[in-house]
């Protein structure tokens, strides 16, 4: 009994020393681990080394995740170089001893990122250790459970711009793990049947800067039919407002489209052209074809509301706001948007869309003609929702 205890305890030191001592205490010794053993160790041997070390590993230094990762590491090696699952007892004990590594590689890694999410640390160089050196499919099971962590904990908007952070700039990896991170946040929010505005604002608002980002066309199939799935399931809204084709709106009050005027009669100073909605219900033409361009945001500036400009797509000319006009809206003729009039922020209820410039919102107003109204930027619409002639529902424009 003696002499078994002390054998037990000379292999734990063995190990310890092979895991972190005099033998392997850098990397490239740890590489080659199988080269500590005599040239004759059978594979059971081997395998029983692993065993040995996992055991060191397990209660010595349960946290130490780089171990974890190299074990692991060096599991997957052995099994594709020597010792395939299917073949007898060893091959089972093999993959059931990386099975079991990769579940507590999984719990480590996973419980770091939640940590780090909670506390709102930057996670992109931590998504940077977790991609390096670990199949993707681990990947996605550490981001589905890191997100399950902190699911109840974090408020969901805010949670979709960490994500985010993933993504390093230029790096396909991070890329694709921003990607399913993105994915499984949204099918945990599905599952839980939720409703949030915000939220799912946001998971828009991600969906189109990935699907227009330039390395979108080189991420693999099954990546992009999970990604255009969760786009067909956003409300179509907001499927709208982020169309390459563009949409119209129909005020809420009267559902009259707006529209920028196509000819030089309705010159607007010097600056461009009119805007108007046309008094006719649920009418839409090319006139009218929007699109909204999402300014990317600075630095400084990651957590502030997601900003805007609005195209008219007919001339190409920008939608601006005129103070000297009593904020009237209308079409800044050519250049690109340069000042604040002509950017936006754009909020998300039930099924319309509402635009403002910081406390004015943008409203059908007063009667122009007997065949238009004005559209013009009104305080006092802060509260929510505000009143239906600020109010703007997004649909298909017809082809006229
Ligand atoms: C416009 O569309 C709405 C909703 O589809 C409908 O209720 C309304 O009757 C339509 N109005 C006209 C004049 O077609």
């Amino acid at each position: 009994m003696q002499q078994r205890q002390q054998l037990l305890l000379l292999l734990c030191v063995c190990c310890a020393a092979l895991v972190l001592g005099e033998v392997l205490p850098l990397e490239p010794d740890f590489e080659n681990l199988q080269g500590i053993l005599p040239r004759a160790a059978t594979r059971s041997d081997k395998l029983q080394l692993f065993q040995s070390i996992w055991g060191v590993l397990r209660s010595d230094f349960v946290d130490d995740t780089d171990k974890a990762k190299l074990l692991y590491t060096q599991l997957g090696n052995f099994r594709r170089d020597e010792q395939p699952c299917l073949s007898g007892p060893t091959g089972r004990s093999v993959c059931e001893l990386q099975q079991e590594v990769r579940r507590h590689l999984k719990m480590l890694m996973s419980q770091r990122l939640a940590n780090l999410l909670n506390a709102e640390e930057n996670i992109q160089s931590y998504g940077m250790y977790i991609a390096a050196s670990i199949e993707p499919a681990l990947v996605r099971d550490i981001l589905v459970n890191a997100v399950e962590d902190v699911y109840f904990h974090r408020p969901l908007d805010k949670l979709v711009r960490q994500l985010e952070q993933l993504y390093t700039d230029r790096d396909e990896v991070s890329f694709k793990m921003m990607i399913e991170a993105e994915l499984a946040l949204y099918w945990r929010y599905q599952t839980m049947h939720d409703s949030n505005e915000v939220f799912l604002f946001n998971v828009a608002r991600v969906a189109n800067r990935i699907v227009t980002h330039h390395m979108y066309a080189s991420v693999d199939a099954s990546l992009q039919k999970r990604m255009a799935a969760l786009q067909e399931s956003l409300p179509s809204v907001l499927r709208l407002l982020f169309d390459p084709q563009g949409f119209c709106l129909l005020s809420g009050s009267d559902r009259e489209y707006l529209y920028t005027t196509i000819t030089d009669d309705w010159n607007y100073g010097l600056n461009g052209r009119q805007v108007f909605t046309w008094r006719q219900q649920n009418y839409t033409d090319s006139a009218g074809l929007i699109r909204a361009f999402l300014q990317e945001p600075n630095a400084d500036a990651e957590a502030a509301t997601p900003v805007f400009t609005l195209r008219g797509e007919y001339f190409k000319w920008y939608l601006y706001v005129d103070p000297a006009e009593g904020n009237r809206v209308g079409a800044l003729r050519s250049g690109s948007p340069s000042s604040s009039t002509s950017f936006w922020t754009i909020g998300y209820l039930d099924n319309v869309l509402i635009f403002r410039q910081r406390d004015l919102t943008m409203c059908v107003a007063e009667q122009h003609d007997e065949e238009r109204r004005r559209v013009k930027m009104l305080p006092g619409q802060l509260h929510t929702p505000p009143s239906e002639a600020c109010q703007w529902q997004p649909v298909h424009c017809a082809a006229h």
